[in-house]
């Protein structure tokens, strides 16, 4: 397993490119499934979790290639519309897979997927995804921990259903129904559906393919049912998480930097917290008009302030970006509270963080993170992608060497993050766990 060594404190400076959103990537090659046309999509991120897509939609019949590549677009291309099974091996890896149950449900009126397990942020039901495709007309059941679904004789029917849950709507959930109702007969309404940018790119992905769907990217989506799909070709938005954590990173310490490639428009909330607590963001005076593809700097003035933070389903403050957030307050005077209204039991950053001298108490969904003067660095472990994230800004601002351990969770969301991170200056390093003590970082 890696490991990075991070010597803190340096000071960063330039310019860092977001790459495509690896949340929007999952369910847009699913949407391969849909048709038996090849789908050429292009700004697919190079991660561990678009190569398990990948590896999973080859054993569903799909000629893909072997992994995602910056250069060159990928083409998936359903060839084989026999496999219906999604093996646990891979979806206890990657949650994700989940949304291919819609697609292959759609097109080839049966699907077999593990269940997702529990995961480090917390509980991750999916009762939702499947109340909506048996409001579709489905029959659901659960057999030796998979879920095995199938559509009607005659195929999915168009139904109005509501997708709200205790913690607002659901994103792949949203997703799911939304892919499936694409070829069911008549119309669907999606009343609390996901208002997130990845569905409105699905969506428009879709749209493309030939389906007619309107409404996406507010709470009511509404698909009218077509009798096939065909093949197209999309680039996929730049991904707001990483870009907000370079934003984090910009705002950091002595940082100044500049973000590419940055999806300001759907970074709002990001914008206001970080605004609030005296962080400049501005475009600069070459950035592309495109609001979904801005170039933007960072600069902080003399003095922040402690903030409050609540995250919230979209256009609310993300979830994703809650634990990089947390590393930036806690050296932020004053005391800043945040509360987790998605996931109410991701915090496993806390006590890590806490290693390396933050000051939070946390109770139930809130933490309060009360700012020092510095963080110290210390042996860290990864435990889930956005925590990982958040350990990388604290150890960039740290006095001395932070070790972090694990950070196969962060190659999961950050494609080589630290070979973009020193050409900024950034003093970090990736090595072989086994190899630490030698180093004397032990
Ligand atoms: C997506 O997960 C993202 N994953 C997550 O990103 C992100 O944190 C999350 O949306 C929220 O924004 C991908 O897109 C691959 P949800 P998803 O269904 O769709 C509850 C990251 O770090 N719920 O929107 O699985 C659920 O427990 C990750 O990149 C139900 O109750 O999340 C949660 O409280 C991690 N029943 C809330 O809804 C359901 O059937 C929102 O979850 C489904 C969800």
């Amino acid at each position: 397993m890696d490991a990075f060594v991070i010597e803190g404190a340096a000071p960063l400076t330039g310019s860092i490119k977001a790459n495509g959103s690896k949340n929007a990537a999952l369910p847009l090659m699913a949407a391969a499934l849909l048709m038996d046309e090849p789908l050429v999509l292009s700004d697919v991120p190079d991660l561990a979790d678009t190569r398990n897509m990948l590896h999973l939609l080859a054993e569903l019949g799909c000629d893909v290639p072997q992994r995602p590549s910056c250069d060159e677009p990928t083409t998936i291309h359903a060839a084989d519309a026999s496999p219906c099974t999604a093996r646990y091996d891979i979806v206890r890896t990657m949650r994700g897979s989940i949304c291919t149950l819609g697609p292959l449900l759609a097109r080839r009126g049966h699907a077999r997927i593990a269940m997702p397990g529990g995961c480090a942020i917390g509980d991750r039901p999916v009762d939702l995804h499947l109340r909506g495709l048996q409001a579709l007309g489905a029959e659901i059941e659960l057999d030796s921990g998979d879920i095995v679904a199938t559509a009607p004789t005659g195929g999915l029917r168009g139904a109005s259903i509501f997708l709200g849950g205790a913690f607002g709507p659901t994103v792949l959930g949203t997703a799911n129904v939304m892919s499936a109702a694409t070829l069911a007969q008549g119309e669907t309404i999606i009343e609390s559906a996901a208002c997130e940018p990845e569905i409105t790119d699905l969506a428009k992905l879709l749209n493309a393919m030939g389906a007619q769907i309107s409404g996406a990217g507010s709470p009511r989506i509404t698909i009218r049912g077509v009798r096939e799909l065909s093949g197209t070709s999309h680039r996929i938005i730049p991904d707001r998480i990483e870009a907000g954590t370079f934003l984090m990173l910009g705002a950091l310490d002595g940082a100044d930097i500049t973000v590419e490639n940055c999806p300001i428009d759907a970074l709002m909330a990001v914008c206001d917290r970080l605004e609030r607590i005296g962080i400049d963001i501005a475009l600069t005076p070459d950035s592309p008009t495109d609001l979904m593809r801005a170039t933007v700097t960072v600069s902080r003035r003399d003095s922040l302030q402690a903030t409050r933070l609540t995250t919230q389903p979209h256009p609310g403050f993300p979830t994703d970006l809650q634990a990089q957030a947390m590393a930036l307050l806690c050296t932020v005077r004053g005391h800043s509270i945040i509360t987790e209204r998605i996931f109410p039991e991701r915090f496993l950053h806390v006590p890590e963080l806490s290693r390396m001298g933050a000051q939070i108490f946390r109770q139930g969904p809130t933490a309060v993170v009360s700012g020092v003067d510095h963080l110290v660095g210390a042996p860290v472990m990864a435990s889930d992608l956005r925590a990982s994230a958040s350990l990388v800004l604290a150890g960039l601002a740290a006095q001395g060497q932070t070790i972090i351990r694990r950070v196969y969770h962060l190659d999961r969301g950050y494609a080589s993050l630290e070979d973009r991170l020193v050409p900024l200056g950034a003093q970090i390093q990736r090595v072989d766990e086994k190899d630490l003590a030698p180093i004397g970082v032990c």
